[in-house]
């Protein structure tokens, strides 16, 4: 199946790796054109151009989703470039764990800060033009074309996660944020939606050991999972593995197609059947 976002354009947050770059990847394969946006310009870069080696269309906007003006510059720079937006990924996140009783301001704040106050401003700040063209389109044609919002949370916000309380408490939070902009938007033919990982394999679930870290404000942050907690997931888990990001993205593109045009409002568990 081919094609199944032909001609609209999608912004998806954090695509310079993991679940977002096989997004990227799969929805510029359906005709999409794609801002490829993140933290990192390098990866973002390297993503746009496999995107452009296969033939499909991208930009790269590089930035941090939790700097004030980051929502307004990439807003400007799709209308600019594409001239629309039909979709907006907002899958931008990494952990920064710890046990609540040792859990500080900053890193409660980091967790609200680029999970759910990021997606907020991003949606906020595309609203003047998706809901202007929605009404125009309403008026015109008597039905606006079908534009989407998916918002990424985790089963951490759904069940809570030892060691996860900031991350859990954001991550909880875009599942009321996701929910009320469906009662809102809905009448604009806008589905927002959320999807719910459960364990993908990508840097932030791959072994603490590892060494991946982010910097973020001069500290630098471990990602990863301890290799005994990993092991134990294995274990438990009713698949017996982690997911792939290919298999990640494949439900991102079920909730950005026409495929879902009557689902709003849904948290979508994407967790091999794990409920932690
Ligand atoms: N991997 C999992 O098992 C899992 C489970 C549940 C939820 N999630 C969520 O999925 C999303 C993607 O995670 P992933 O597993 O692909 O991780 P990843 O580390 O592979 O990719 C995340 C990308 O986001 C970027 N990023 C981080 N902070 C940013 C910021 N402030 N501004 C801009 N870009 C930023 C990173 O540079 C990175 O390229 C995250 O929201 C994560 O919380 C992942």
């Amino acid at each position: 199946m081919q094609g199944l976002l032909t001609g609209k354009t999608a912004i998806i947050t954090g695509s310079g790796r993991g679940i977002g770059a096989a997004a990227a990847q799969l929805f510029a394969a359906h005709g999409a054109q794609v801002v490829v946006s993140d933290l990192d310009l390098e990866p973002a870069k390297a993503v746009a151009e496999a995107i452009h080696q296969a033939g499909g269309a991208a930009i790269t906007v590089a930035g941090d989703v939790t700097d004030r003006d980051f929502a307004q510059r990439i807003v400007d720079l799709t209308l600019a470039q594409f001239g629309g937006i039909d979709i907006i990924v907002n899958n931008a996140g990494y952990t920064w764990d710890g046990m609540l009783h040792s859990m500080s301001d900053e890193q409660w704040a980091a967790m609200l800060d680029v999970h759910l106050t990021a997606p907020f401003r991003l949606i906020r700040m595309a609203a003047t033009y998706l809901r202007m063209t929605a009404k125009q389109e309403q008026s015109e044609h008597g039905m606006a074309q079908a534009r989407k919002i998916i918002n990424i949370t985790s089963t951490s916000g759904v069940y809570g996660n030892t060691g996860q309380a900031n991350y859990a408490a954001a991550k909880a939070g875009v599942v009321g944020l996701t929910k009320t902009l469906a009662k809102e938007w809905g009448r604009f033919n806008i589905q927002t939606n959320a999807v719910c990982y459960g364990f993908i394999d990508t840097r932030l679930t791959a072994d603490k050991d590892a060494g991946a870290t982010i910097e973020r404000d001069g500290t630098e942050i471990r990602l990863g999972v301890p290799d005994h907690l990993r092991s134990a997931f294995a274990m438990l888990h009713p698949m017996g593995r982690p997911g792939s990001v290919d298999e990640a993205a494949g439900p991102l593109l079920f909730l950005a197609s026409a495929l879902s045009n009557y689902v709003n409002g849904a948290v979508l568990e994407v967790s091999g059947g794990f409920a932690p």
